[in-house]
């Protein structure tokens, strides 16, 4: 929208989460919670966008790098009505709407913002509020309005009296003013109240004494507008935000078993087809492809999955990427640089670090593979082990294309196996192996006849 400018107010600490990070850094649903209405601004399209920040600023402002707004200090948090003072420059040159936005009401949608703002163009007014009804007041501004239904102002909890406390309806912190009746009236706020702060939520009591037309837009949608104070608040905003991205998944055609507990990150794409069985986690960056399917209690972390995979059951994938087809799991652990080709099984207790496996390569039990790169249709044997530190440094362990390594072998890296070659189980690899060789290192066997009986009438004897 070409005549709107969004502030958000972030700068507060917020004490009441007993933390050392800055409210608005703490995560939902994976990405810290100031993002959340950046996104909201971007998404209605918000002509200059202005966070208002101070407690841990370098910190915020990283988490804001590459967004399309401007930042402002505001070095001493005196109130909400101080704080749109300071990021009022920045949007000075906007002349239509300022809508404002807070840092720790993370869950409200674009499409509520635009029914605020569609009220407050309908009705001209100055102000527009955006309220909501609660079961539990306690905490928020109270909306007072005059029989008549009429707004008259906002009381927050600490200046009010029981009749006032007992009000349900509360200001979500969020609304649109005219620009111009904004600039005009900010300075006027005082800060006489029981925080001795300014209150941006005396602008509706100074509108109505001029004459101006405020008024309050009510949502039914009480789930957006709550507002994150402490950790019980910010359990409960996770939780209608996993459920949000949840149910857009399954509209999306994925299966969810029991999706109360599958937990998938803010900004995780999920192919169709894909079906994911409880207790599984999916994080950050991560993309998976169409009709995989993910059993239980995995948890995979800034991944490339690809199609038609199968995860099986409580497996860890973290910066990794798997080939259409592979199969992966049980117990399996890819630790970050695993890049797996297409059709690869990667099996029970294996765990890959910078492990690069090509098409149709198969590690199905009991391995490490770590700053390997194997090529494709190479059988690994149960138990292989890539010595791959000698307690300084890491080195490389290189498997050629169709290479077949039996069990219990170990590769002392760096070392390097020609394509075809045959490792003989038991080995201990310390020399690089041509291609099409046998390479056997392990003492011979000898078999001695009659031994067992022998021994036992030596021992009789005694
Ligand atoms: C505020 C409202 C209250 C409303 C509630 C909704 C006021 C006076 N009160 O109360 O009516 O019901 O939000 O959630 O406006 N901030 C700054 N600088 C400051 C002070 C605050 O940037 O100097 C930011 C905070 O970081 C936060 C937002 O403004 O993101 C709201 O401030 P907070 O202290 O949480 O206000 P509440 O007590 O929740
Ligand atoms: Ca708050």
């Amino acid at each position: 929208m070409n005549n709107i400018a969004t502030i958000i107010l972030a700068a507060g600490f917020g004490k009441r989460m007993k933390s050392r990070v800055a409210k608005v850094l703490h995560p939902i649903a994976g990405i810290p919670m100031i993002l959340y209405p950046v996104k909201v601004a971007e998404e209605i399209s918000s002509e200059r966008t202005v966070v208002v920040i101070g407690h841990q600023a370098d910190k915020v402002r990283d988490v804001l790098s590459g967004k399309d707004v401007d930042i402002v200090h505001q070095a001493e948090q005196k109130g909400t009505a101080d704080a749109v003072k300071a990021g009022m420059d920045a949007i000075s040159g906007c002349k239509g709407m300022s809508l404002i936005l807070c840092g720790d009401v993370p869950l409200i949608t674009s499409e509520t913002i635009s029914d605020l703002i569609a009220a407050h163009e309908k009705e001209h007014a100055s102000v527009m509020v955006l309220t909501t009804c609660v079961e539990d007041p306690s905490g928020y501004g109270r909306v007072v309005r005059n029989s008549d239904g009429s707004l008259l102002r906002i009381v927050e909890e600490r200046d009010a009296d029981n009749e006032i406390r007992a009000i349900k309806e509360v200001n979500t912190g969020i609304y649109v003013f005219d620009s111009g009746f904004l600039s005009d009236i900010i300075y006027e706020i005082r800060s006489e109240n029981a925080q001795k702060e300014f209150y941006l939520t005396d602008s509706i009591e100074i509108g109505i004494k001029k004459g101006l037309r405020v008024s309050a837009y009510k949502t039914g949608k009480t789930e957006e507008v709550i507002g994150i104070n402490s950790r019980i608040e910010l359990a409960r905003a996770e939780e209608f935000m996993r459920r949000r991205i949840n149910n857009g998944h399954m509209l999306n055609g994925v299966t969810l078993i029991n999706p109360e507990i599958i937990y998938i990150d803010m900004g995780v794409s999920i192919g169709q087809d894909v079906t994911i069985y409880p207790g599984t986690i999916i994080q950050g960056d991560t993309t998976i492809g169409e009709s995989c399917t993910i059993y239980s209690n995995n948890r995979i972390a800034d991944s490339r999955i690809g199609s038609g995979v199968t995860i099986k059951d409580s497996c860890v994938i973290e910066g990794s990427a798997i080939g259409d087809g592979s199969q992966v799991g049980p117990f399996a652990h890819l630790r970050p640089g695993s890049i797996l080709g297409k059709n690869v099984r990667i099996g029970n207790y294996v765990e890959l670090k910078k492990a690069v496996v090509g098409d149709g390569s198969k590690a199905n039990h009991l391995t490490y593979l770590g700053d390997a790169e194997i090529g494709s249709g190479v059988n690994i044997g149960a138990g292989t082990i890539t010595c791959n530190y000698d307690g300084w440094e890491k080195h490389k362990t290189i498997i050629g294309d169709n290479v077949f390594v039996g069990s219990d072998v170990q590769f002392v890296a760096p070392v390097k196996i020609g394509d075809g070659a045959f490792i003989a189980a038991g080995s201990t690899v310390t020399k690089d192996v041509p291609p099409g060789a046998l390479a056997i290192s392990r003492a011979k066997q000898e078999n001695r006849e009659g031994w067992v009986e022998q021994r036992r009438k030596k021992k009789s004897r005694k």
